[in-house]
C-alpha cells in the first residue's frame, strides 16, 4: 500500500506585528474600549501579524512555499499538483494556486485550485491532496494554507477584529512507502451558516452586502467543541489509534479556550497540544501548517511521531486527519 508523507513544511509571516495595545489604541481612536486582558483572558492572543497594502494572500503563500521547497530538498519542478486553502484570495479568480504556480515559477502544467472551507482548509486540503496521490498520477504535492485575514476585519467590531492575523504554511506531500496521513474526516453543516460569515459579494461593480466578518461568538465556541471532538475520535476509529497514541495534537488556532476545551475532552494533555495563537491569533486556513511547520523545525515533532490535526470553520466545516511524520 501506498501513502502521502509530508516532506518538507514551510511558513511565513508578515514581519508587521500587531500587539494587543497597538489594537486598544486603534479601537481607542473610534471611541471603542477593549482592553490586552480581555483579549488576553477570552482568547490566548497577545500579538498577530497584519501584511502590509501591497502583499497579497499569493506572496505569503509562496514565501512559505519556497521554505517547505527547501525543506524537502526539491526543486519547484518537481510539484505536480498545488492547493491552496484560502478565505481570502488575491481575486475571485483566477485561483490563488495558480498564481503561486507563476510566482514560484512552475511552468509544467501541473493542476492547481483553490478550496474554500474557511478555518477547515487546510484539513480538506490535505485531504484532497493525499486522495489524488493515492488515486492519481500526481507524485508530489505543494498543500497551502494562506491568509490575509485583516482584509476582513471591522474595526468597529470588537468582539471579532481582535481575534485575527495573517499569514501562511505550507506542506510537500510525497508518494511514499512508508506510513504518511494514515486516515482523515471532513464534514460540513449549511445549517450554521449565520454563525460566522462575510456575507458581501461582488456583484455589478461593487461589493453588495457586508464586506466584514460577523461572528456569533459563543455560538461558534460550543459549536467548534463537540464537533472537533466527535471527528477526532471518529478518525482515531478509523486508524485504530487511542488518543493516547498521538504525541501531538495540531489544531486549527481558533481560540485558546476552545482547543484547551477540546483537548481536555479527548484526554490529550495540554503539553501535547502545539500552540502559536499567542504570537499569532487565528489566521484560518493557515494556521495549522504555521503550527506545523513550527513544531517541527523546533524539534518537537519528530520523523514517526503520530499527529492528529483538527479543524472546525465557518460553513460550518470542519475535519481531522491522523498522520505519522
Ligand atoms: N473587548 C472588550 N469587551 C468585549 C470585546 C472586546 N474586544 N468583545 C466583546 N466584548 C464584550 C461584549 O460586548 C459583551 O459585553 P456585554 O456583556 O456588555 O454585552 C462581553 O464582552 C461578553 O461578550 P461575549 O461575546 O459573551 O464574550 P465571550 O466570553 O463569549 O467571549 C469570544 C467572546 C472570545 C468571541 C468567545 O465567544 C469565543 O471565544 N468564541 C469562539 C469564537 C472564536 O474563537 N472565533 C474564532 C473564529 S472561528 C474559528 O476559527 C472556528
Amino acid at each position: 500500500m501506498s501513502f502521502a508523507r509530508i516532506a518538507g513544511t514551510g511558513s511565513f509571516l508578515p514581519p508587521n506585528v500587531i500587539s494587543n495595545a497597538d489594537l486598544v489604541s486603534r479601537l481607542a481612536s473610534k471611541g471603542i474600549e477593549t482592553s490586552d486582558d480581555w483579549i488576553f483572558s477570552r482568547s490566548g492572543i497577545q500579538s498577530r501579524r497584519f501584511a502590509d497594502g501591497q502583499t497579497q494572500t499569493s506572496d505569503l503563500a509562496a514565501a512559505a512555499a519556497s521554505r517547505a521547497l527547501s525543506a524537502a530538498e526539491i526543486g519547484a519542478d518537481a510539484i505536480d499538483l498545488i492547493v491552496v486553502a484560502t478565505t481570502t484570495p488575491d481575486a475571485v479568480f483566477p485561483a490563488t494556486a495558480c498564481l503561486v504556480q507563476r510566482k514560484l515559477g512552475i511552468r509544467n502544467g501541473c493542476a492547481a485550485f483553490d478550496i474554500q472551507a474557511v478555518c477547515g482548509g487546510f484539513i480538506y486540503a490535505l485531504t484532497v491532496a493525499d486522495a489524488l496521490i493515492r488515486a492519481t498520477s500526481v507524485k508530489t504535492a505543494l498543500v497551502i494554507g494562506a491568509e490575509t485575514f485583516s482584509r476582513l476585519l471591522d474595526f468597529e467590531d470588537r468582539s471579532s477584529c481582535v481575534l485575527f492575523g495573517d499569514g501562511a504554511g505550507a506542506v510537500i506531500l510525497r508518494s511514499s512507502e512508508e506510513p504518511g496521513i494514515l486516515g482523515a474526516a471532513l464534514h460540513a453543516d449549511g445549517q450554521h451558516a449565520e454563525i460566522l460569515k462575510v456575507s458581501g459579494r461582488i456583484a455589478d461593480g461593487g461589493v453588495l452586502g457586508d464586506p466584514f466578518v460577523r461572528m456569533d461568538g459563543p455560538a461558534v465556541f460550543k459549536l467548534a467543541v463537540g464537533a472537533l471532538e466527535a471527528v477526532s475520535q471518529e478518525v482515531g476509529a478509523q486508524c485504530g489509534l487511542e488518543m493516547s497514541d498521538f504525541k501531538w495534537v495540531v489544531p486549527h488556532q481558533a481560540n485558546i479556550r476552545i482547543m484547551e476545551a477540546t483537548a481536555r475532552k479527548l484526554g490529550i494533555p495540554a503539553d501535547r497540544v502545539v500552540s502559536t495563537i499567542r504570537e499569532h491569533g487565528n489566521t484560518s486556513a493557515a494556521s495549522i501548517p504555521i503550527a506545523l511547520d513550527q513544531a517541527c523545525r523546533d524539534g518537537r515533532i519528530r520523523r514517526g511521531d503520530k499527529v492528529l490535526m483538527h479543524a472546525v470553520g465557518a460553513g460550518v466545516t470542519w475535519g481531522a486527519l491522523a498522520m505519522q511524520a
